[in-house]
């Protein structure tokens, strides 16, 4: 039987954080919505930062009313402390994504405090979901940045990833999201360091977010898949990366990182010709910005066979 995996879209998160363009509310809305109605069941719409940090967010609750109308769609939202989460659950966000960093000068340069107070704060986000009651029980996912190196601070030991995602499991997360922030990884660490997690997440699972930064993005993407990983990131035309990590460039591109899970046999429910057409408008709504991604340019193989 064909195996289903999930691509979250977080080209509306990670893809405009980094851009200098900003898009107006209206165009986020129709990218958002013509995405969902590609077939994806899952969207990172905006973050929940000060407007004066990131800009392109000051829109944040207006974008995540327009996606919470969208039928069927899980519209997510990412966080980066407490106040961050608070606003979000305010505007009934159905999935938070806290972001900390396992490199400690990471965490520093991107959130301004220790991993040890982003795990502090992530314990009283899920204390404040609690207060709330459990009829509005917002899920909330853990993204552990630089899990696999960092570029301020260099090498990223497996087992502090592990201790951490072990404490996130341990505080209550729904999910635990291993990311590579800055391109660092490669086809063999992914599987050690997932194999590794996976033994402390128990029933939780476990998704990946790999940026494109050295070209390892979709050998990284099936190796994670190799080990059973049925969660993915990725963002449209490859855009993306974080504002306070140097040399962070795009996320692993959308319409790549569909057309390598269908050909491996792993059904994204996504429809490709529908998402080829919004990759098309994404160059009109971004005029200037460099996009990333080969499966526009080329279109599918005579002989590719999705995978349903
Ligand atoms: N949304 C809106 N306002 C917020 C906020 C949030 N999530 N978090 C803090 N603020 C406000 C505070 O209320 C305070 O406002 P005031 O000066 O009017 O009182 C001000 O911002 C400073 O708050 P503080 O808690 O001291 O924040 P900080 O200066 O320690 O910065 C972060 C911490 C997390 C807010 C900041 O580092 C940040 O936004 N980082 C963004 C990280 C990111 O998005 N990276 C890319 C994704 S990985
Ligand atoms: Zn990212």
């Amino acid at each position: 039987m064909t195996q289903s995996v999930s691509v979250r879209e977080v080209g509306l998160r990670d893809g405009l954080q980094l851009i200098t363009t900003v898009i107006s509310t209206e165009i986020k809305g129709t990218w958002c919505a013509a995405q969902a109605a590609a077939g994806f069941g899952e969207i990172e719409v905006t973050s929940f930062v000060p407007p004066s940090v990131i800009p392109q967010f000051s829109d944040a609750p207006q974008v995540l009313a327009d996606a919470l109308k969208i039928d069927g769609l899980l519209a997510t939202t990412l966080v980066p402390n407490l106040k961050g989460a608070i606003r979000a659950m305010a505007c009934g966000a159905q999935k938070i994504t806290f972001v900390l960093s396992a490199s400690e000068e990471h965490n520093m340069a991107n959130v301004r405090c220790t991993t040890d107070e982003s795990l502090a704060m992530f314990a009283a986000i899920i204390d404040e979901r609690r207060s709330r009651g459990m009829t509005d029980g917002t899920q909330i996912s853990a993204a552990i940045a630089t899990s696999f190196g960092c570029s301020i601070q260099g090498a990223v030991p497996q087992k502090r990833v592990v201790d951490i995602a072990a404490q996130l499991v341990a505080a209550g997360a729904d999910e635990i999201n291993i990311a590579d922030t800055v391109g660092y990884a490669n086809p063999a660490q992914v599987r050690r360091l997932i194999v590794d997690v996976q033994s402390v997440t128990g029933a939780v699972p476990v998704a990946t977010h790999f940026h494109d930064t050295r070209g390892m993005g979709l050998a990284n993407v099936t190796a994670a898949a190799d080990v059973g990983i049925r969660r993915f990131d990725a963002s449209l035309g490859g855009l993306g990366g974080c504002p306070f990590a140097p040399g962070a460039s795009g996320n692993i591109a959308t319409e790549d990182c569909i057309y390598l899970l269908e050909s491996l046999g792993l059904d994204t429910g996504i429809e490709l010709p529908a998402l080829l057409d919004v990759r098309a408008k994404l160059e009109h709504w971004l005029e200037g910005e460099t996009l990333e991604g080969r499966l526009l340019k080329a279109g599918p193989a005579k002989t590719f066979m999705p995978a349903r």
